[in-house]
């Protein structure tokens, strides 16, 4: 078995061994009279986002490149059951502030589009791209949020998304076998992490205005977590990552 093959079957164990968790209770809806509805609105389009993913395992389960096997494909349908998770997570909240879940996004839809045309390889990096947005959301969004319940499943959610962009992140890098596919990889990265920036701070300008989040912020913390995920998909010395950047993932992702 090689060292690539492992590290999936750690993966695997890795979100088995989370994969029993409770759905939370908040505290009533008093609690959340201050926070805009616009608030409500955004979590909801991020609710529909974190509901999706099942294209992806079947195409693992199908795939036949190299350093994809059986415990990779098991693994990501673990860590889409996490998503799923999350989804269910954002109900609560969403229905708590008071808000309506949505159907149908533009924003969710492009994504889901993008996966579709893709194969497995691109379909990681947009998931990929969807971490890095989903981190810095719901982080900026908790710093602006009262201490409540909500804020405290914001923050655990952010802390499963780090561990998200290091299982996708360790994928990747196991793809990286020659010059040019660094290289595409750079190129592609580069573009979707704009294209998905831009396309969420416009459909979320609402509740960033109303929280007093400005884009340029948003944007900064984005472009530090692109850097990370590149950095951790191309870096040819791990220990050239600083061990604040990368935190306890690493030990599963190189273990
Ligand atoms: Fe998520
Ligand atoms: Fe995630």
């Amino acid at each position: 078995m090689s060292n690539e093959q492992t590290n999936w079957w750690e993966w695997q164990r890795f979100f088995a061994a989370r994969s029993r968790k409770q759905l939370p209770s908040l505290e009533t809806a008093d609690h959340y009279c201050s926070i805009p509805d616009s608030v409500a609105r955004s979590l909801a389009v991020f609710q529909l986002g974190e509901s999706g993913g099942g294209t992806v395992v079947r195409q693992a389960r199908q795939s036949s490149i190299r350093n994809v096997d059986a415990h990779y494909a098991k693994a990501l349908e673990l860590f889409v059951k996490e998503e799923h998770h999350h989804a269910e997570i954002l109900a609560i909240c969403v229905r708590n502030l008071g808000g309506a879940l949505i159907q149908k996004n533009w924003t969710a839809r492009l994504f889901v589009i993008a996966r579709r045309l893709m194969g497995l390889r691109l379909k990681v990096l947009v998931l990929l791209a969807a971490e890095v947005v989903g981190i810095c959301y719901y982080h900026l969004l908790a710093t602006r949020l009262p201490n409540t319940r909500l804020q405290q499943l914001l923050a655990q959610i952010v802390e499963d998304e780090r561990a998200h962009l290091h299982f996708h992140c360790c994928f990747l890098r196991s793809q990286m076998i020659s010059g040019w596919r660094r290289a595409l990889f750079v190129l592609v990265w580069r573009s979707t992490m704009a294209a998905a920036a831009i396309v969420v701070l416009i459909d979320h300008r609402r509740a960033l205005r109303d929280l007093d989040l400005k884009f340029s912020a948003v944007w900064r913390r984005w472009r530090t977590y692109r850097r990370l995920a590149e950095r951790l998909v191309l870096e040819k010395d791990r220990s050239a990552v600083p061990d604040s950047l990368i935190e306890g993932w690493s030990r599963v992702a190189t273990s």
